[in-house]
């Protein structure tokens, strides 16, 4: 690209104005090798303007592996007969936040699939729980589609902040990821209620899933620019065995990274993690993703016995970075890359919204 229109491309992003499709088109597709390389540099900068050199630290609990969706990409899919299930109860739960607050957690993710038996009362009374022991804390919940009963019930009792990534913005493809049971109608219904309630919203989508277009993820910019999500999780998408999608290739890591780096730039102070996702396809996708400008990570403190069978996917990295008790390897990687954890809440600090409101 033109180094014109390069630069005329950065400025947009950077300002309130709005996105038009084309420019984000091709900011995705037509940046040169120095181009991509500049645009991590900048959105670097970005992220070390806001949070110095700190990468924030979530403790993951994978509370359940029974899931009543059969997400087509997903190996924690209920048709999935390969699949080990396993559910963490009230105590466990517990356990493990204790363990997390002694390693210096300040932010405990609540993530499973959507486990009937772990219904809106049995998590609100987890929920009301943590808060009661750990009032300091942030709850975060990532626990799917509920209703608006449900995720008011469990803002009530004391849940922050909720992920649930939008997967796909284009609805053509996401009935192709997703059963008919399922629709891209009520998933945008879900993260309104969250919006509503109060709730700081994480949202995202997989790079690379089966049947995704360049012209999807341009979809899937605009959506998060109307969205205005606290949180944003993008991870390359791996295939699962067992799944209908086993045989596909997986999404790149390149791509994911450059996406990244475009997130930051337009959403300066969100909170976007290196993703497992990343770590599992590259060794060093966490330190990657870091320098492209992420600036949060979610190391794992469910019982190994547990978390080996939480697999949405394929050789699922649950060791070094993206484990709590070696904590000391993601600190080492970090340090290696001039960065350092910053084991406070990190709350999103960004006023209404990730930017000034785009209209
Ligand atoms: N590859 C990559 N990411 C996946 N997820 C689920 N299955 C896969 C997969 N096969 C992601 C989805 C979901 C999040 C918890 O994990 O985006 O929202
Ligand atoms: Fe269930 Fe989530 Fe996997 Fe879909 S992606 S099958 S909702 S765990």
């Amino acid at each position: 690209m033109r180094e014109n229109d390069f630069d005329n491309l950065l400025e947009l992003l950077a300002s309130p104005a709005s996105m038009p499709a084309d420019a984000w088109r091709r900011l995705l597709a037509e940046p040169d090798y120095g181009q991509r390389r500049q645009l991590a540099l900048l959105a670097r900068g970005v992220a070390q303007s806001n949070f110095s050199t700190g990468v924030y630290v979530r403790a993951l609990i994978e509370i359940s592996s029974y899931c009543r969706n059969n997400c087509n990409y997903c190996g924690l899919r209920c048709a999935n007969k390969l699949a080990q299930r396993y559910r963490l109860g009230k105590d466990e739960i517990l356990g493990c936040c204790r363990f997390a607050a002694t390693l210096g957690f300040n932010t405990f993710v609540l993530q499973g699939g959507e486990d009937p038996v772990q219904g809106d009362e049995w998590l609100a009374d987890v929920v009301a729980a943590i808060r009661s022991e750990f009032p300091e804390k942030a709850i975060t919940l990532s626990v799917g589609e509920r209703t608006s009963e449900g995720y008011s019930l469990l803002r009530n009792a004391g849940a922050d902040r909720y992920l649930l990534r939008h997967e796909t913005a284009n609805a053509g493809h996401y009935s192709m990821l997703h059963p008919h049971s399922m629709s891209q109608a009520n998933r945008l219904r879900c993260l309104a209620d969250l919006k509503r309630l109060g709730y700081q919203v994480g949202a995202g989508m997989m790079v690379g899933s089966p049947g995704q277009t360049a012209e999807h993820l341009v979809e899937d910019l605009m959506l998060l620019d109307e969205l205005q999500p606290q949180m944003i999780g993008i991870g390359p998408f791996i295939p699962a065995t067992g799944t209908p999608f086993a045989g596909e290739q997986p999404g790149s890591v390149e791509l994911t990274l450059q996406l990244i780096s475009l997130l930051r730039l337009r959403f300066p102070k969100a909170l976007i993690p290196a993703t497992t996702a990343v770590a599992t396809l590259c060794d060093d996708g966490t330190e990657r993703a870091v320098l492209a400008g992420a600036n949060v990570v979610m190391p794992n403190v469910t019982p190994p016995s547990y978390c080996e069978k939480y697999t949405i996917y394929d050789n699922k990295k649950n060791n070094g970075s993206e484990s709590a008790q070696q904590l000391d390897v993601l600190a080492g990687k970090l340090d290696k890359i001039g960065y350092f954890i910053d084991y406070s809440r990190g709350d999103f600090n960004g006023g209404s919204s990730a930017r000034s409101a785009v209209k």
